[in-house]
């Protein structure tokens, strides 16, 4: 089959513009930043590094060849694998786990999604002559101890979601992103411009690319590779979903290194844009946690107007929107595969599913805030599975499968045109160096976490 069903990418650039929509997201601009300041600056970038090169890249580069060898969504794609090479379809639970795990990140990525659109809300009331935020830490305190108005943004900003899966491939996915992805781009350049002017960009590339190595333990190392997952959209099949729209044309690992250096590049450029500002106005940034952009910066921008918190905030959401439609994908996907819905009742029932346990991060955050599983409030331990338990494990499975059971002249047939050392770097990486790599950090993992 040449063709998917839910429709294909109309080129190589709009390929890379959803899977970099996809990639490019909260993990970024709000989630880098602070895991950067909160373990040493240059240290953790720059293992931060390592584990994109090396992990991150080649599993990014099977993920997207197995979604263009099946063209269906991931449990489809894994099972008709497994009958052409005689593996088990046990396999297929990859892309059962991934389409959890993704149900899951949507429910607190849209209540994360939701503080966004809500602090977009007050700057742009603020520029129409409204009140401003006069106590930051107040300000923050309040939505997230009002469980109604919470519920409210997260309802909101799956209905943007929804909106764009319910429209398919080429009208919602590929329109979207084409007009989002230069957006963000422009308003993370302006960002940029701003943070230039307060005169400490040094500082802040200091901080970013001076690495400290005593500050490089193995704390750093889980939560630099969970990051990478996290930031690439790997492990969860996202991007397999993303590759079975991707025309065969296209060389693999071309997009895929354009897709993983655009990621990045957007992480450094963002932290370039935030310290210089958080530096100029708050000081050295060490520590900060979750809320260092909900509570420092808008101090800052207080300070510099409420057009640069508004431009802030709206990136946020832009860079939140492109990443949520790519979580909603594979299981709307799947649907409509397995099902009589339509693609729209498809993603709107998905979408329902992921709001509503949404709802139980909503309160964990004030009326549930006691309530603790294994130690974790709610909220976090929804983000601990997935994000740092089956995103690596869903990684860890596909550069196994990937590397040692899909048969050899599937791998070659996707690699097509591609240089034989291209092909053998990638095939050493997939087959030892990731597995053995996110192998020895999930098992630690789980060890120093439970
Ligand atoms: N990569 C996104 C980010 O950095 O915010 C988050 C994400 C999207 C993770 C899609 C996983 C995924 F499948």
């Amino acid at each position: 089959m040449q063709q998917s069903m839910h429709g294909m990418w109309s080129s190589r650039l709009a390929f890379i513009l959803a899977a970099a929509g996809s990639a490019v997201g909260l993990g970024n601009i709000w989630r880098f930043p602070y895991l950067a300041s909160d373990h040493g600056g240059g240290a953790f970038v720059l293992v931060y590094l390592a584990c994109i090169a090396l992990c991150g890249l080649p599993i990014l580069i099977a993920e997207v060849m197995i979604g263009r060898h099946g063209h269906r969504s991931p449990v489809l794609t894994f099972q008709e694998i497994a009958a052409q090479t005689g593996a088990s379809r046990a396999w297929s639970g990859i892309g059962w786990m991934g389409m959890v795990a993704g149900v899951l990140i949507l429910s607190f990525y849209s209540v994360v999604a939701g503080w966004t659109l809500h602090y977009t809300w007050l700057y742009l009331r603020e520029l129409l002559g409204g009140p401003g935020i006069a106590d930051p830490s107040a300000t923050f305190g309040e939505l997230l101890g009002n469980p109604l108005e919470l519920t409210l943004w997260h309802a909101a900003f799956m209905l943007m979601t929804v909106a764009v899966v319910a429209l398919g491939v080429e009208k919602g996915l590929e329109r979207a992103v084409k007009f989002l992805m230069p957006a963000l781009f422009g308003m993370l350049f302006l960002l940029l411009g701003w943070g230039a002017t307060t005169g400490h960009l040094g500082d802040a590339a200091v901080f970013l690319f001076k690495p400290d190595f005593s500050r490089i333990d193995g704390a750093v190392f889980l939560t630099a590779m969970g990051q990478a997952f996290f930031s690439l959209s790997l492990g969860m099949c996202a991007m397999m979903t993303y590759g079975a729209y991707l025309p065969r044309e296209v060389s693999i690992p071309r997009a895929a290194i354009g897709v993983a250096l655009t990621d990045t590049a957007v992480a450094l450029l963002a932290g370039l844009a935030i310290f210089p500002i958080v530096i100029q106005y708050i000081g050295t940034p060490t520590g900060g946690g979750p809320g260092l952009i909900f509570t420092s910066l808008p101090n800052a921008f207080a300070q510099m107007g409420a057009l640069s918190g508004l431009v802030f905030f709206f990136l946020l959401v832009v860079a939140a929107w492109t990443s949520s439609i790519s979580l909603l994908e594979p299981t709307t996907a799947y649907l409509v595969e397995r099902t009589r819905l339509s693609r729209r009742a498809a993603a709107a029932s998905v979408a329902a599913l992921a709001w509503l346990l949404g709802l139980a991060s909503v309160l964990s955050l004030n009326r549930w805030q006691e309530v603790r599983i294994l130690g974790f409030g709610i909220m976090d331990f929804i983000e601990l599975v997935a994000n740092d338990l089956m995103l690596p494990l869903g990684g860890f499975l596909i550069s196994v499968f990937v590397g040692w059971v899909l048969s050899g002249r599937i791998v070659r047939e996707q690699f097509e045109g591609v240089p034989e050392a291209v092909f053998r770097a990638w095939l050493v990486l997939v087959r030892y160096v990731a597995p053995i790599l996110v192998g020895i950090v999930l098992v630690r993992g789980v060890m120093a976490r439970f």
